[in-house]
């Protein structure tokens, strides 16, 4: 009797906890299709568009971007940038071509560098994996890209 009394109780402490579960993801799944919503325009805001690279371009500070760019970006944008790495097959949208005039001229440096520090899915953000330096070093290397 007193083992039933203990099994009856233990069921409905997971059913509880089923339903809490129920609630939580319901909540965490209208919270992020609120932030989708919200990053859906990627909004850069004016400020971070005009900010400019601490450091110029030089042979280094290009080498450095490239090594990052393959380890980091390239299953994506694809070697040259045109949007066409390997991971394109399962992700959703494709990333655009970034070696466009158009796409070259319409960035910003800051722009560029404020995308890939807060991402925009199926963009990861990059602020927590790569340092401030890092992150310029990818878009003096991201203008080497330039197709015309
Ligand atoms: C998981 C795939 C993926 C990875 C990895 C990735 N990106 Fe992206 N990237 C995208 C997609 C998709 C977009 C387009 C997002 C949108 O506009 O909806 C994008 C957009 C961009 C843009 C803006 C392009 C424009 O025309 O507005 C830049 C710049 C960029 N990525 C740079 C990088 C860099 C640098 C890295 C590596 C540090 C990187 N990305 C890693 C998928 C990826």
């Amino acid at each position: 009797m007193a083992g039933c009394l203990i099994l009856r109780s233990v069921g409905a402490k997971t059913v509880k906890r089923k339903l809490l579960l129920i609630v939580l993801a319901a909540f965490v799944g209208t919270a992020s299709l609120v932030v989708a919503a919200v990053q859906d325009g990627w909004d850069v805001p004016e400020d971070a568009k005009a900010v400019e690279s601490p450091f110029a371009a030089d042979d280094e500070v290009i080498a450095e971007g490239a090594t990052l760019y393959q380890r980091n970006c390239r299953m994506c944008h694809g070697e040259s940038g045109k949007g066409d790495g390997p991971a394109t097959a399962r992700i959703k949208p494709a990333p655009p071509d970034i070696t466009t005039a158009e796409a070259q001229d319409r960035m910003s440096d800051g722009e560029m560098f404020y995308k890939i520090t807060v991402g925009k899915r199926p963009m990861r953000e990059f602020e927590s994996k790569l340092s401030e330096d890092e992150r310029w070093n990818m878009v003096h290397f991201l203008r080497t890209l330039r197709a015309g």
